[in-house]
């Protein structure tokens, strides 16, 4: 008993001490005002919680209920980015957002047509696919 946990301790220990060394963030910087980033970054809470819906619904087999969660992170939402922050985001940028409302549209217009829950949480793992994706390219830097 006592000497896995000690084992796991120095594991956990030496693991923090390599650690200590920061990784350099490799994201590009997306230059914007705090009121940019406050509105890209309402953008994403609205795309978090339309994905927890859309879990929600899959889970209760509410098919409606998936439908209209991903309607609300379709291209209809897509309009919402202000012109003056659209401006400012790099064409990949922009690329991967237009996909990602896409693939909310695609989402809601089969979990209505064809209510496959199955279905409906492949294409949340496509949707998926564009966040990582370009979260692991950029981050925001304000001015
Ligand atoms: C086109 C690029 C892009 C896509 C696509 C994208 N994000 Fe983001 N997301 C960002 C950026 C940029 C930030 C802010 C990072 C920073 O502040 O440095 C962010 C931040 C967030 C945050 C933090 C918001 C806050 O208030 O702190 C959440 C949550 C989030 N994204 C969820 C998602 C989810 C869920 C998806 C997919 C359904 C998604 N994002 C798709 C670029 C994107």
């Amino acid at each position: 008993m006592f000497r896995p946990s000690l084992l796991l301790l120095l594991a956990l220990l030496s693991s923090s001490l390599c650690a200590a060394e920061p990784t350099p963030d490799k994201r590009a910087p997306l230059r914007l005002k705090a009121q940019e980033k406050a509105q890209i970054h309402a953008e994403m809470r609205m795309f978090l919680s339309v994905t927890q819906k859309i879990v929600a619904g899959v889970a209760a087999n509410d098919m409606k209920a998936v439908a209209a969660a991903a309607h609300e992170a379709g291209m209809a939402s897509a309009g919402d980015m202000p012109d003056n922050v659209r401006v400012k985001l790099p064409m990949p940028f922009k690329q991967l957002g237009h996909a990602t409302h896409m693939a909310f549209d695609d989402l809601a217009r089969d979990a209505e047509s064809l209510g496959d829950a199955n279905q409906a949480l492949k294409q949340l793992g496509l949707s998926l696919d564009h966040c990582t994706a370009c979260h692991a390219l950029y981050r925001i830097e304000t001015h």
